[in-house]
């Protein structure tokens, strides 16, 4: 037994936050092991990265189920087979019944794009824009039945520049992402649910 918390990453494209998730876990005392991606899409680009890491990546595409509940019981089913302790939602695209989030309570994060509780939901880059924040961020947050509104765990911030776009401030955003997202998971597995805030100073990473 290597006594560490075996992980799901559930994605559905890209997963950039899961291959940072994945060479976190590379180190000796990091205290996860992603022991699974799981994908509703699948053509995620996602679940061939995880499968050349060695990864168990297996696809459960959601339009192939006659409706949400079934959908998400194979995946509870899928889960609790490949005996996950903790779930991290990295760019999953389907929102989620409260049965599935009940089974997981304090045991699923979720990163999103932008300080919460500002700029929930989609399109959150350029949205801050318009906005005219100055300072814009990602969140580490639990999941709970309301969309991106669970108790927040970890955030990171930056400046947004006098020239920057919308997509050039997702890029940087999602550099933080990169570096919040296996920090945050790595202190929820060590101190769970009660516990999992970082200590002041640690939450914010500068650019
Ligand atoms: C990230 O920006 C994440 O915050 C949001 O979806 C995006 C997923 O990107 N929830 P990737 O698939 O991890 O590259």
């Amino acid at each position: 037994m290597s006594g560490k918390k075996r992980v799901a990453v559930l994605i559905s494209g890209r997963g950039s936050n899961m291959t940072a998730l994945i060479e976190a876990a590379k180190a000796r005392d990091y205290p996860c092991e992603i022991a699974l991606v799981l994908s509703n899409r699948p053509d995620a680009r996602g679940l061939g990265t995880a499968k050349a890491e060695g990864i168990e990546a297996v696809a459960l595409d959601h339009k192939q189920f006659s409706g949400r509940e079934c959908f998400e019981r194979a995946m509870q089913a899928t889960l609790v087979a490949h005996g996950i302790e903790l779930v991290a939602l990295a760019g999953f695209m389907r929102l989620l019944t409260p049965w599935f989030v009940g089974q997981w309570d304090g045991r699923m994060i979720n990163i999103h794009p932008a300080l919460l509780p500002s700029f929930k939901g989609l399109h959150t880059h350029e949205r801050a824009m318009e906005a005219g924040c100055k300072i814009h961020g990602c969140t580490v947050h639990w999941v709970t039945p309301g969309m991106d509104e669970g108790p927040i765990i970890a955030q990171a911030a930056l400046a947004v520049r006098g020239d920057d776009t919308p997509d050039s401030l997702a890029a940087r955003v999602l550099g933080l992402e990169h570096k919040l997202y296996p920090a945050a998971l790595a202190h929820v597995a060590t101190n769970g649910y009660a516990e999992a805030t970082l200590p002041a100073g640690e939450a914010l990473f500068g650019i």
